[in-house]
């Protein structure tokens, strides 16, 4: 762990306190012209720091900067695998991460947002994405295996989604099938994968997975008002996108196995609830009785069994 990340952390474990210049020396035995330093580059980061005579420093309390070097901090061992590019505001990261794979970036490139002015969802609808009171992010992958292991990524960013919630923010996160994270009845996170394909090759030139979750938002537009949520906790940011992270990269690199999928089950929160869906402009209804290893959604109703691989469902019995 560097200098700079141990004397944030502590002085993040002491926030709304002074903790002095000696104190963090004589704690990671450095002196004190090291630990000036590493404040330094802590604020260059855009963390805002007093520093007192006799007092030492405090962060300013409602710092939640996001910082490369904690992402992969809490990134652990995939830490040297990813790129990360940090923005203030961007139109879409998805669509930023595209333009960026035509001149030409590294394999598990993130790019991450403050704000997004365009933020894309799923079916061509947008996503609002205000500044600091959300996390908007993208990360480009181009995965070795072919297309049919590829469609399981979203899955896999939906379990490690709710793992870092459920862990971190001790709340109870479930999937609505098949890209949206739900909190008490409510949408707090959607998902938005798009790739493009080698025709000859079998599999998928990239894999970009756009991440948007609602932290603290509360003013939601008219026409989100009755189905959108936030998180409401205090997790930092980076802990956060780390942790999520972390855990698609474990999921992800177990691929083609598929026990997440129990986990994917576990937090599906259709699984035993009546819905209704389309299909050619055809409105049908059933029970969801299962999800496949493969994410198709098997629904039951009078016609029989039907496995669904995509599109969207309502439910009808909450
Ligand atoms: C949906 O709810 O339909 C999916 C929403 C996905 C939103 C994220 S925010 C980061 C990334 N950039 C975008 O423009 N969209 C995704």
């Amino acid at each position: 762990m560097s200098l700079k990340f141990k004397v944030l952390n502590e002085l993040k474990e002491n926030r709304g306190c002074f903790v002095s210049g000696q104190y963090l020396a004589d704690k990671f035995n450095v002196s004190r012209g090291a630990v000036w330093k590493s404040i330094k580059s802590i604020r260059d980061e855009g963390y805002k720091i007093e520093s007192v005579t006799n007092k030492g420093y405090r962060i300013v309390s409602e710092n939640d900067v996001i910082s490369e070097d904690e992402i992969k901090h809490y990134l652990k061992e995939y830490s040297n695998d990813i790129n990360i590019i940090i923005y203030d505001s961007v139109d879409s990261t998805n669509n930023m991460l595209k333009r960026m794979f035509i001149d030409g970036i590294p394999n598990n490139t993130l790019i991450i947002a403050d704000e997004q002015t365009n933020g894309k969802g799923r079916f061509g609808r947008s996503f609002y994405s205000p500044a600091k009171t959300g996390l908007y992010f993208s990360l480009l992958i181009k995965p070795e295996f072919d297309t049919s292991t590829a469609v399981l990524i979203t899955g896999v960013i939906a379990v490690a989604i709710c793992r870092a919630i459920e862990t971190l923010a001790g709340k109870h996160p479930g999937i609505k099938w098949i890209n949206d994270i739900y909190m008490d009845n409510k949408k707090i996170a959607g998902i938005l994968t798009e790739a493009s394909s080698g025709f000859e090759s079998g599999k998928f030139d990239y894999i970009i997975i756009g991440v948007g979750i609602n932290l603290s938002t509360d003013n939601f537009p008219d026409e989100l008002a009755e189905i959108a949520g936030s998180l409401n906790s205090d997790i930092s940011k980076n802990r956060l996108i780390g942790d999520i992270l972390y855990n698609f990269y474990k999921i992800y690199y177990s691929l083609p196995d598929t026990e997440y999928m129990k986990e994917y089950r576990k937090y599906s929160i259709l699984i035993n609830h009546d819905i209704s869906y389309n299909i050619e402009n055809v409105t049908y209804s059933g029970k969801v009785i299962g999800i496949d290893d493969f994410g198709g959604l098997i629904i039951s109703n009078s016609n029989g069994i039907t496995t669904l691989k995509s599109g969207e469902v309502t439910i009808i019995d909450f």
